[in-house]
């Protein structure tokens, strides 16, 4: 059965946790069976199932439709899913009918993208019984903000903002925090300053534990892959064994490597 404690406590007491996304039955079942320590039913959908330019068209029915289908394949694994763009940034009322809609669906926590900003919702739906996976760093839905997908935390200013936002999650009862594209330096600073855990991708092997696109590391996403992502199937022609690779590697700490990472010099 999917326990968001004993993932917390085997990370406090340092096991690094293997995660990827996964956006259906079949894959799901493979994940499971697989060993990874959760599947995210990233928005990352509309890119790498839809074709989408950004996450920022999907719809909540959409992740809804892939939850349920994930839960369908894998039902002991530990399911977090993205509340999409638009379904939780109004209120925290807004996001407690979304999230319902997610769980309802058969996602054990759910994912916000934002920093102190968002304090008072995760407040709102961890206090109402709902686990809620924090994300700061780069923020896909904020790409237009942002200016594209971008490296961030790279100033001192920035990291030490990104470090109050990790620090305001926290307080706010957040279950664990995505860590996108920083330095990872930062990452580690963050990861040593908190209480529960981080989640890296292309934050540095000193997170807690690291989650990748499930179709990048397959190799199979059309175009230049990102700096922070390995194909794990370059070494292997089997799916089942690329993810088992993945899980190891992250356990044993050798994924990401340096040239997975980013350094502000
Ligand atoms: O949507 C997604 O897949 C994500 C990961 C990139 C962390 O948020």
């Amino acid at each position: 059965m999917a326990d968001l404690l004993s993932l917390q406590l085997r990370a406090a007491q340092g096991e690094k946790l293997a995660i990827l996304t996964g956006y259906d039955a079949s894959f799901a079942a493979q994940l499971e069976a697989c060993g990874v320590d959760a599947i995210l039913v990233g928005d990352s959908l509309g890119m790498v199932i839809q074709g989408q330019r950004s996450t920022l068209p999907v719809s909540l029915t959409e992740m809804a439709y892939h939850t349920a289908a994930v839960a369908r394949g894998a039902t002991k694994t530990l399911i977090i899913a993205d509340l999409p763009f638009g379904s939780y940034q109004a209120s925290p009322a807004q996001a407690l009918q979304s999230a319902s809609t997610l769980l309802a669906a058969g996602a054990h926590c759910v994912k916000i993208e934002g920093g102190a900003v968002m304090m008072e919702t995760v407040a709102f739906l961890s206090t109402r019984g709902i686990p809620v996976c924090g994300h700061l760093g780069l923020l896909p839905q904020s790409v237009n903000s942002m200016g594209g997908y971008k490296v961030q935390g790279k100033t001192e200013s920035a990291a030490q903002q990104l470090l109050d936002d990790a620090h305001a999650l926290t307080a706010a009862g957040a279950a664990m925090i995505v860590l996108e594209a920083i330095p990872a330096p930062l990452a580690k600073q963050v990861t040593d300053a908190i209480t529960i855990p981080t989640i890296g991708i292309g934050a540095g092997v000193d997170c807690n534990g690291q989650v990748l696109v499930l179709y990048d590391m397959l190799g199979i996403t059309p175009g230049k892959p990102p700096r922070f992502t390995h194909n794990f199937m370059a070494d292997t022609n089997d799916i089942a064994a690329a993810i088992a690779a993945y899980v190891t590697a992250v356990k044993q700490g050798t994924f990401p490597a340096e040239k997975h990472s980013f350094y502000t010099t």
